[in-house]
């Protein structure tokens, strides 16, 4: 039997605390699994509400936490179609990618090109995936159309703005510093604003008056209050992210006169929706986009699964330049 090292988590608590290394045993593949050496995994916001207990799905105690991720499959089970070693290969939901290699359902996991840094393919599933999922369903946007987000620097605010350069929509990103504006207008934002009172009002002159039907929200509190506040009638609000941790404030005039539609996405509800063929199809499309560069989400750090206190004291730090990565295991 071979061992493969994981992250256990045994209780909720303080992230550092409560995340340890340990040895498990590791069988053959059964019939219809694949055993995957897991390569890279990013420890994003939702993890470390995970660790803490704050998170609606959290693995089973004990467990190993870590939603996404790239792997290369090293052996099939029997049954298995489709598959081969050396492939590259996306993590599903609940497999727990914080790990050097564990057996997972040949079906579950959606194969990519090799032509997809494998840091970038590690990062696919959750945030480029929201950010895409989001611009698609909430409004048809027409081509110049314009769209506000806040924490624009963050994952999926860098997303949004290189999906709408591409698709040829445009965007206000609103950030919390001002050494931003200049690299995220670099990266394709076609206005970049600083948090601050009188935001709504420089968010619709940063459009030269020109309606804004959807806004996307991963701030809560005042910023998305402010950034509804930007919105034509009728416009949408979308929540994903709650980064303040303050509860959204509506104003009643906002529903009553504005009609503004304040609405919330969540992209594991969405993968449950959609379904195996329709991720598959989105995943590729996402695969794609990265491997052309079009999409890129920058990594800050990379650390070995024996650092993961200092990966995610790492992770929690504000004003990152990036990701926090974890290498799973060794070339
Ligand atoms: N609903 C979904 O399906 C879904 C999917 C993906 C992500 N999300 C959520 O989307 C959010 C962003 O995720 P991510 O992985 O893209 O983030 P990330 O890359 O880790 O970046 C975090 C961002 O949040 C900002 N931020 C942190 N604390 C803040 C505060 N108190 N007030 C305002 N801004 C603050 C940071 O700004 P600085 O750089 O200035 O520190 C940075 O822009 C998270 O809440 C995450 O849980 C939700």
């Amino acid at each position: 039997m071979q061992k493969a090292r994981a992250i256990i988590i045994r209780e909720h608590g303080e992230p550092q605390a409560v995340a340890k290394l340990e040895t498990l045993n590791l069988p053959s593949p059964a019939a219809g699994e694949v055993r995957v050496r897991v390569k890279f995994s990013p420890i994003n916001p939702a993890d470390i509400n995970v660790l803490e207990g704050k998170y609606p799905i959290r693995p089973e105690l004990p467990g190993t936490p870590g939603v996404e991720g790239v792997g290369i499959v090293e052996e099939c089970g029997a049954d298995v179609s489709g598959l081969a070693a050396a492939d590259v290969v996306l993590l599903p939901h609940g497999f727990g990618t914080w790990r050097e290699a564990g057996n997972v359902a040949a079906l579950a996991l959606v194969k990519i090109g090799s032509d997809v840094p494998l840091e970038q393919a590690a990062m696919l599933r959750i945030n480029p995936a929201t950010a895409l999922v989001m611009l698609r369903e909430f409004v048809t946007l027409q081509p110049g159309e314009w769209i506000v987000q806040n924490a624009a620097n963050s994952a999926v605010g860098r997303c949004v703005i290189r999906l709408a350069r591409h698709f040829g929509w445009r965007t206000v990103n609103v950030v919390r510093r001002t050494e931003l504006v200049d690299e995220l207008k670099a990266d394709g934002a076609d206005a970049v604003l600083v948090e601050g009172e009188k935001i709504s009002a420089e968010i619709k002159s940063a459009t030269g008056g020109a309606p804004i039907r959807l806004a996307l929200n991963s701030v809560g509190g005042d910023s998305a209050t402010r950034i509804a506040g930007a919105l034509a009638f009728g416009g949408t609000i979308v929540t994903f992210g709650a980064m303040a941790r303050q509860p959204l404030k509506i104003p009643n005039g906002m529903l009553i006169f504005q009609n503004i539609a304040w609405r919330g996405f969540w992209i594991t509800h969405w993968y449950e929706r959609a379904g195996r063929s329709a991720a598959a199809t989105l995943l590729a499309e996402l695969a794609s986009l990265a491997a052309r560069g079009v999409i890129a989400t920058p990594v800050e750090a990379v650390y070995p699964l024996e650092e993961i206190a200092e990966a995610l004291a790492h992770a929690q730090r504000p004003q990152r330049a990036g990701k926090i990565l974890l290498r799973c295991s060794n070339p």
